[in-house]
Order: structure tokens, then sequence, then C-alpha cells
């Protein structure tokens, strides 16, 4: 293993530090290289450089492995659930019985969304995007919790714990009164007895004299859900919690601008778009032939969605849990879904063809997780919402790790400068 690396300019070197993880993941330290070199480095989309040092999540790529606080997301997949796995996330360790208890008794206590916040729904046309309303109606929790969004460090850690429980909580609550709110219907509160995934579902889907009861297999198969969707290293959207927070925002400003990182279809919308996908296929009766070679001439617009990622250069170990608990739910449910016939057919088919292997492009989180919420009922508008309220801990515990961090800096990149080089101002009367 190097321990050190060097630059060389001309005819002067430069030594770099070198950085190694506790999993042996390797960085050249180049915090000091433009003030030594007067170079910076160029890396767009950042996908070789390391903004961090996190103890949260482990990713590796190439092997399809993915840990949250060391534990292997297969195995908190079959032996954990959301709850337990959001505190492992974001205090570091799995919860004994009474910080479990006063865990979920705090998440109990904070569900409800106060008349005044309501109003706030109000304001928006019955059709709005939910993930709109969401990062709106989330960001809103600064100002009715401003003791709890100082936007200061110190006073918002010392706080941490009841600001973390109402964001996890309320952001449930929240989506579950979109969902209400867009179709004309009566809020239902949530009931201080009913666990977090039969409470998002009893506030999603219950009538004011009929109690909706969720059967287990659907609780169950959401509570995956969001378990597998907890955290992700430096994604998209969690980049950007960090960033924001990183201006000493406070938390729920910083997970507003992660909701709205998470509503683009390249990240946390395509979980729609896969959906959209295959049921344009299933309506032209195609077999997917056309959407694969379509997806093949590399634009942007005609992707197949749920295939590739950034990072997982193998199969995204999520989208193997997620696709087994599809056949599990639609069988247990007695239900039939052809949407997942065309998706098994529709990788089947890109995982033969070289264009998908040679660019490493395997199916991600998204490519079931469609599937199995249409199957727990839940409509396509409400998918990215769902993966928000799943990822709601990671990006709470990514905020701590920011706001917890003496030797933080503010994130800010710099930059290549392409544009004119200097020229003077033109009078308008010369402008011709
Ligand atoms: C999530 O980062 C995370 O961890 C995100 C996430 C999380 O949990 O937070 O895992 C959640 O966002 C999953 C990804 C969901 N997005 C999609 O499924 C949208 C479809 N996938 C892509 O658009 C794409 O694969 C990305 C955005 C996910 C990754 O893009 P990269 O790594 O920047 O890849 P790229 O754009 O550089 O593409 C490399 C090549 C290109 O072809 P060439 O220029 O080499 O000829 O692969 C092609 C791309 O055209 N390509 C695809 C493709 N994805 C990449 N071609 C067809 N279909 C695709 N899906």
């Amino acid at each position: 293993m190097p321990q050190s690396a060097s630059l060389k300019l001309d005819d002067k070197e430069y030594p770099l530090p070198v950085l190694v993880g506790t999993e042996g993941e390797k960085a050249i330290d180049t915090r000091k290289l433009r003030a030594d070199t007067g170079f910076i480095c160029y890396d767009q989309g950042y996908g070789n450089t390391g903004s961090c040092e996190s103890a949260i999540t482990f990713l590796d790529g190439d092997n399809g492995i993915l840990r949250h606080r060391g534990i292997p997301i297969e195995q908190l997949a079959t032996f954990s659930d959301f709850v337990e796995t959001a505190y492992l996330v974001i205090y570091g360790e799995l919860p004994n019985k009474s910080k479990r208890k006063a865990f979920g008794m705090l998440l109990r206590q904070n569900a409800a969304i106060e008349t005044q916040m309501q109003r706030i729904f109000e304001g928006f046309p019955k059709d709005a995007p939910p993930m709109a309303m969401l990062s709106s109606i989330v960001a809103s929790l600064a100002a009715h919790y401003p003791s709890l969004a100082t936007n200061n460090f110190e006073k918002d850690l010392a706080n941490f714990d009841l600001a973390a429980a109402m964001a996890i909580s309320k952001v449930r609550t929240i989506g579950a009164m979109i969902y209400r709110y867009q179709r004309g219907l009566p809020y239902i509160f949530p009931k201080q007895d009913l666990p977090f995934c039969d409470n998002f579902l009893h506030m999603m889907l219950s009538e004011p004299y009929q109690e909706f009861i969720a059967e287990p297999e659907v609780a169950r198969a959401l509570n995956l859900l969001f378990l597998l969707h907890t955290d992700h290293e430096q994604n998209c959207s969690t980049s950007t919690v960090r960033t924001v927070g990183s201006s000493a925002a406070n938390l729920f400003t910083s997970l507003s601008a992660g909701i709205c990182a998470l509503s683009g279809p390249l990240h946390g919308g395509a979980n729609v778009s896969v959906v959209q996908m295959l049921q344009a296929i299933h309506d032209e009766g195609d077999d997917g032939t056309r959407f694969i070679a379509a997806a093949k001439n590399g634009s942007k617009s005609n992707r197949l969605m749920g295939f590739g990622h950034a990072v997982y250069k193998n199969f995204d170990p999520r989208a193997r849990i997620i696709g087994k608990a599809c056949e599990e739910v639609l069988n247990k449910l007695g239900k039939e879904d052809p949407l997942l016939t065309i998706a098994k057919k529709l990788e089947e088919a890109a995982l033969k063809d070289d264009y998908f292997l040679s660019r490493k492009l395997y199916p991600n989180v998204d490519f079931y997780s469609g599937i199995i919420m249409r199957a727990l009922g839940i409509p396509n508008s409400m998918f990215t919402v769902i993966f928000a309220i799943g990822r709601t801990p990671g990006w709470i515990a990514n905020w701590r790790e920011v706001a917890s961090n003496p030797k933080g800096r503010i994130y800010r990149p710099r930059q290549i400068y392409i544009g004119p080089v200097k020229r003077d101002y033109v009078p308008m009367a010369q402008r011709g």
C-alpha cells in the first residue's frame, strides 16, 4: 500500500500524503494542492473525489457491498427493522432494549402536524408535485420549531435527539398528508399505539370511520423498503444535505434541500420512471426489445431506468433484496403484476447485452422498488416520497457528522473558468 504520492509539475515534485480508510479505501490528500502548486483537481460530478471522512456507510461498488456502521445490508434486511436501522445509522450502534423503546416513544410523541402547519398544504394546487410539497413543508419545520433550528451548530446539536426524531416522524406524516390533500380526503391523525409503518399506512389509507389495518405482509414490505433506502454514502441528495449543513444551516433546512435533490429522475425519481417505462412496454405489447434498443443510443432521455449506478459496477445489493421481496409480497397478497414479469424479462435481456455488460450497468435499487410499492397500493406519485421517508435517517446522520466536526469547513468547490476573458463594458448606443 503506497504511504505517499507525489505530483511532478515540470521539473518540480510535490509530495502528497495518502489517506487510507478502515476498509482500505485509498485517497490522495490534495487539501494543500492549490496553496502549494496553484493547481486544483478537476473531477466533474466528483466521481473520483472524497468530500469528507464518514463513519456511517461503506459502499464497495465493484463487489456490490453495502454496510451501515459495519453491518451488511443483507443482515439488516433479514434481522432488523427501519426504526432500529435508523437508530444505528444515526447513533452508530444498535440500540439496547431501553434505548430502542425511548427512540420509538420519541417518534410516536412527535408524529402529529400542528394545525397551523396544516394551513401550508392549502397553499398548493391539488396536483402539485408531492416532492415539491414535501421539501417546502419540511423546510417550514424550522419556522415552527425555531428552538430546534437556530442555525448554530452548538445549540442545534444540544437539541439534536428531539430534532432528529421529529424529522423522521414528521416527514412520514407529511408524506401521508400530501397523499390525502391531493385527493381531497380529510387528514387522518397518527395513532400513538401504532408502529411506524402501520401508522404511515393508517394515516394514508384509513377513512374517518373506517380504520385501515395494514396486513402484516404489507407493513413488513414497507418496513423493508424504508430500511433499504436508509442511507447510501455520498449520493447526490446526501451530499446536498452535507453541503447545506456545512453553512451551519439547521437540520430541517438541510433535509429540505436533500428532498429537492432526491426529486430528480436520475436520482430518487427513477423509481417512478421505471414503472412508467414498464407500463409503456406493457401497453405497447413490446417485450422490451424496443426500449433496450432505444436505451443504447446513449441519450439521457432514453435510458433504461433503474439500470446503472454511479458507484455500483456490479449488482446493487438492494435490488437483489427488493427483487426477491417483490415476488414474496405479490404471492402472499395473491396478486399478479404483469410489470414484474416484464421487469424480469428486461433484466434478463439487458444482462446478456454487451452494451450494458461492457458499461457495467446492472439493476439498481429503483428497478424493482416501484413494483413492490404498486403491490402495496402506493400510487406512482408517492414513490419518491417513500424514498425520502426512508432516506431521512441517513441525511440526519450525515448532517450530524458535519455539525459535530470541529475541523469541518463550509463546502466550497472551485471551478475551471471557461467564460470570456477580460473585456470592457459597451454602452447601449454602441451595441448595434
Ligand atoms: C439512485 O448515488 C447513489 O447512491 C444513488 C442511489 C441512492 O441510494 O442514493 O443509489 C439511488 O439514484 C439510483 C440510480 C437511479 N437512477 C436511474 O436508474 C436512472 C438511470 N441510470 C442512469 O441515468 C445512470 O446510470 C446513473 C445516473 C445512475 C449513473 O450515471 P453515471 O455513473 O454518471 O454514468 P454515466 O452517465 O457516466 O454513463 C456511463 C455510460 C454512458 O454511455 P457512454 O457515454 O459510455 O457510451 O453508461 C451509459 C451512459 O450513456 N448509461 C446508460 C444508463 N446508465 C448509464 N445507458 C442506458 N441506460 C442507463 N440506465
